[in-house]
């Protein structure tokens, strides 16, 4: 998940005599997916996305809990949203949705009187009524049920698109119970979307112009949806369903995210061989590279295994590249523990990751362990593994100069007959090139590497 991104869903393009709706996202790639629907939802009532609180009727908070920081943004968000409120004579109403929403729904009430509702991740489809609830002052103002499936049923099935890629929730909820991640308490138990439902999600996506979709899931790979009716199985897995999409006429790139280890199959694997739509880049988390963390992590896996499992991916699948999350001062983390994370980027070697100091969260086991490391050991600890997978980034940014890659593209960049798009690899592209291009697939090659983004020309034919 592409977690420290603050994203606003908001989108301008208001038609007159509507109520205005500000939706601020914050966390990983499926809030964003869930502000998208959740505008859908509200949509039908009256409710359009404006790029700015100031003057909307309601605004939403999608919150995350995934670290400490992340929780705390929202607060601060909310003092501010009081003071808007104040400004705009006390019409306006907040909602918070989300993760903080399911884990501290009680305390942001207590804490934050400027809420008007509390909504947990699985009742986004609840949304218009229980605003009027609410704006009847008398009703609920906490909705955190589970009923994941609830939900994706009485979600409306039309989607509003914003350019041609987009993101697709196939899968919520964890059971792997890692002991820092809050997300099995958060997201609950997993739950994984009937084929079908995908499929028709997928295809109508595919009718208003979108070329690549991102399936998401906080454990995608471990995804078992019921099969289609007919289907000699009950059930399909990740691999199947990918198999299955990349049959869609104009659905040219796929992606999944975010997977564990141990739910790379073989029928998985062996697509990523198979199958040209799924793109070749992956992000599996390793999280760290001492056994005796990984255990302490539950993560189920050796570093061994991880290392062997990469193996296969990239016998199968020799131009893949990988990107990773790790955590560092984890509780019981020696400078040795930690060196052994070191020697594992060394060794395996990422296109692009993600890393994070541990973030004791309420409620989970590894709050609770002892051995918590100091503030300042994990800080020094990030800034040393930044450090090397910043310089294995750019050098995997570096190897592609002279290469001819595809690039989806997306939008104008900033210069004069700038264009921008995504390589196979998700590094943003720019290029110059005329505007009806956007939406297409183009091939550009690469002259110019840095950090994050790539440049090059369009290449002929
Ligand atoms: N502290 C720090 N990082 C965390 N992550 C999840 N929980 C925590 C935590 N308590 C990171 C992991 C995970 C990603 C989504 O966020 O690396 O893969
Ligand atoms: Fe959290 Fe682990 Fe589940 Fe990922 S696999 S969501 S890190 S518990």
């Amino acid at each position: 998940m592409g977690h420290q991104t603050l994203v606003d869903a908001g989108k301008p393009g208001k038609p007159a005599n509507t109520k205005k709706l500000f939706i601020k996202t914050y966390g990983c790639q499926m809030n964003v997916y869930d502000s998208e629907r959740m505008a859908d939802v509200l949509a039908p009532v009256g409710y359009s996305c404006v790029d700015s609180p100031d003057g909307a009727d309601l605004v939403v908070l999608n919150t995350c809990h995934i670290r400490e920081k992340a929780a705390e943004k929202v607060y601060s968000e909310l003092g501010r949203m009081r003071k808007l409120k104040e400004k705009n004579g006390g019409t306006m109403k907040v909602i918070v949705a989300g993760c903080v929403a399911q884990a501290e729904g009680e305390e942001i009430m207590r804490r934050a009187p400027v809420v008007d509702l509390v909504l947990g991740p699985q009742s986004y489809h609840k949304l218009p009524e229980m605003i009027a609830k609410v704006s009847r002052e008398f009703g609920e103002r906490l909705e955190t049920d589970f009923d994941t499936q609830e939900k994706f049923d009485l979600m409306p099935k039309a989607r509003t698109v914003d350019g041609p890629a987009a993101f697709l929730t196939i899968q919520e909820g964890c059971d792997k119970f890692c002991t820092f991640c809050v997300v099995p308490y958060t997201r609950g138990a997993e739950f994984s979307r009937p084929v079908d439902q995908i499929v028709s999600e997928a295809r109508a996506l595919v009718s208003q112009g979108v070329r690549e979709i991102t399936l998401l899931g906080q454990n995608v790979n471990a995804y078992r949806g019921a099969a289609p009716k007919l289907d000699s199985e009950k059930h399909w897995g990740l691999g199947q369903l990918i198999r299955h999409l990349s049959k869609i006429g104009g659905l040219d790139r796929l992606r999944y995210t975010t997977s564990h280890p141990r739910d790379m199959d073989d029928e998985l694997i062996a697509v990523h061989a198979d199958e040209p739509t799924l793109m070749p880049y992956l992000h599996l988390p390793l999280q760290a590279g001492s056994d005796r963390i990984l255990k302490a992590m539950n993560r189920g896996h050796t570093y061994a295994a991880f290392k062997d499992l990469v193996a296969k991916i990239r016998k199968a699948k020799p131009e893949l590249a990988l990107s990773s999350d790790f955590i560092v001062g984890f509780p019981g983390e020696s400078e040795l523990d930690f060196k052994r994370t070191l020697e594992a980027v060394e060794e395996i070697g990422f296109a692009s990751s993600f890393s994070f100091k541990y973030s004791a969260r309420p409620g989970t086991p590894g709050a609770a362990l002892p051995g918590q490391v100091d503030e300042a050991v994990k800080s020094e600890r990030l800034a040393r593994l930044q450090d090397l997978l910043t310089r294995q980034q750019k050098a995997f940014n570096q190897s592609l100069v002279g290469k001819t890659l595809s690039v989806l593209v997306e939008g104008t960049g900033r210069g004069e007959n700038e264009l921008f798009g995504r390589a196979p690899y998700l590094q943003g592209t720019h290029f110059t090139g005329s505007a009806d291009l956007i939406g297409q697939i183009v091939r550009v090659e690469i002259t110019d590497a840095g950090q994050n983004s790539l440049r090059g020309v369009l290449a002929n034919g």
